[in-house]
């Protein structure tokens, strides 16, 4: 019996996706009321989950060994000092020992493919914590802090400005924004916009009879015209440390900056959104910690994100109700 893998936003319908932002909105309302629901409590008992990252992590590393601690579970980080993640053995070797140990494997890997071998050869759910194009876990946060902000109704319709970029993070908060009626617009330095596969991956996750649209500019003020959300994330992805001169100089005039909103033409009472890490090139300190700003309530977010992702997969075996 093949269990059921969360590798990328498009691994899910419109409707599962809404279901795990639903279920990340009211475990965190129950929880933070002091109530920890049935569908949680102690679910994960007894069992290991191998949080296995093959890269640092403040986010994702806290919030899934949270999530995991807070069903009753064991999470077991195994860092890249600790295990053979795609060095000294196959992946296809580690896959089948580790998940014949444990409950589900939670992975930050390199290239994509990493992740995905992981998941082909394992007898246990995998959840991608980030690969070199996909972060589900962040786009389920990200969506929650949306809908939080905006309210879940007027969701469908809004536009997102994405400058910077066009990295993992992106990839999957497209495909989120297409499977919920958000048009997004993105400005990418030319040889750093979205590689052709990836973009037919992104247009094939909007359902039938949507008019949400990707848009794509090598000029940032075209993208934040009429935007209500203006999103970024590091220009420098970890392992493309050596490129760092080549690539401040290809995104120079993409930070993000009051100025450039005002000169796009940003909706009133625009947002901005970040990942997390963040350095100083892709936003400014006024924007980054201004009142516009979502990143510390899209942080923690990351949290009810893992939470639901982990019912879904773990407890749930896949079955998103
Ligand atoms: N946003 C995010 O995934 O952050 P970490 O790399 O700190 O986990
Ligand atoms: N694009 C970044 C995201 C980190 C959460 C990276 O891949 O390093």
């Amino acid at each position: 019996f093949a269990p059921r893998h969360l590798l990328s936003i498009a691994d899910l319908t419109p409707a599962e996706f809404s279901t795990l932002l639903s279920n990340a909105s009211s475990h965190k309302a129950s929880i933070k009321s002091g109530v920890t629901p049935a569908a949680l409590a102690g679910k994960l008992s007894g069992k290991t989950i191998a949080l296995m990252f093959s890269k640092r992590s403040t986010r994702t590393r806290v919030s899934t060994e949270a999530a995991v601690t807070s069903m009753g579970g064991h999470p077991m980080f195994l860092g890249s000092g600790d295990i053979q993640l795609g060095v000294n053995e196959s992946l296809y070797d580690t896959s089948v020992v580790i998940s014949s140990m444990v409950s589900a494997m939670v992975a930050r890997v390199g290239a994509h493919a990493e992740v995905a071998d992981l998941a082909k050869h394992s007898s246990v759910p995998v959840i991608n914590a980030l690969s070199a194009d996909f972060h589900p876990l962040q786009t389920i946060a990200d969506f929650v802090t949306i809908q939080e902000t905006f309210g879940k109704e007027k969701v469908q319709g809004l536009k997102v400005a994405w400058v910077g970029d066009a990295n993992n993070v992106l990839f999957d908060l497209a495909i989120g924004c297409l499977k919920m009626g958000v048009d997004i617009a993105v400005a990418a330095p030319a040889g750093y916009t979205i590689p052709a596969a990836m973009k037919q991956l992104i247009l094939a996750s909007a359902p039938e009879g949507s008019t949400a649209k990707l848009t794509e500019t090598n000029v940032p003020e075209e993208a934040v015209k009429g935007s209500n959300i203006l999103v970024t994330d590091t220009w420098i992805s970890m392992g493309q440390e050596e490129e760092s001169a080549k690539r401040l100089k290809a995104f120079a005039g993409y930070q993000i900056t009051e100025e450039l909103a005002k000169r796009g033409g940003a909706k009133d009472g625009w947002r901005f959104m970040h990942c997390l890490p963040r350095h100083s090139e892709e936003v400014d300190d006024e924007v980054f910690y201004g009142k516009r700003s979502l990143v510390f309530p899209e942080a923690e977010n990351r949290l009810w994100a893992a939470i639901s992702a982990l019912e879904g997969f773990v407890v749930n075996k896949g079955k998103i109700v």
